[in-house]
């Protein structure tokens, strides 16, 4: 589907807009880059007590910063949507319960 970085981030500052001029310090979107990379990351070893702690500390500096922690989770589902739109007809049920099901335990599991 190639790098879903673009629609991912549109998505993100469609639904809250407030999140946008947070990314200043991100000239050259690798901030933006080290961000949705952990999310992949976390969703691909959604087992490793390492991503999930992770995924702990990152709810708790995002706090720090304005993100609280409904709408940081919900960056997981906003990749899960944009994934969606790219793949198309590749996107079954069964990949769509494989997702859910990561981003259910990755958040049950880092609260
Ligand atoms: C809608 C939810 C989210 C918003 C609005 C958000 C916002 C931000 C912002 C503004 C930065 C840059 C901070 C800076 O200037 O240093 C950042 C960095 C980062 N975010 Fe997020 N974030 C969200 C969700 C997540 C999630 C779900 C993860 C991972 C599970 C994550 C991981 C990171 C990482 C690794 C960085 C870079 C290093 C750091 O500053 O800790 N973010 N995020």
């Amino acid at each position: 589907m190639g790098d879903p970085t673009a629609l991912v981030y549109a998505r993100l500052f469609a639904e809250f807009p407030e999140t946008e001029e947070r990314f200043c310090r991100d000239v050259t979107g690798a901030i933006r880059a080290e961000m949705l990379t952990m999310v992949f990351d976390c969703l691909m070893n959604p087992a490793g007590p390492y991503q999930l702690h992770l995924v702990r500390a990152e709810r708790v500096n995002h706090d720090g910063f304005g993100t609280p922690n409904e709408v940081f989770d919900r960056f997981f589902w906003i990749v899960l949507d944009a994934c969606r739109e790219l793949a198309g007809a590749d996107w079954t049920p069964q990949t769509e319960a494989a997702w859910t099901a990561q981003i259910e335990r990755v958040l049950a599991a880092s609260r």
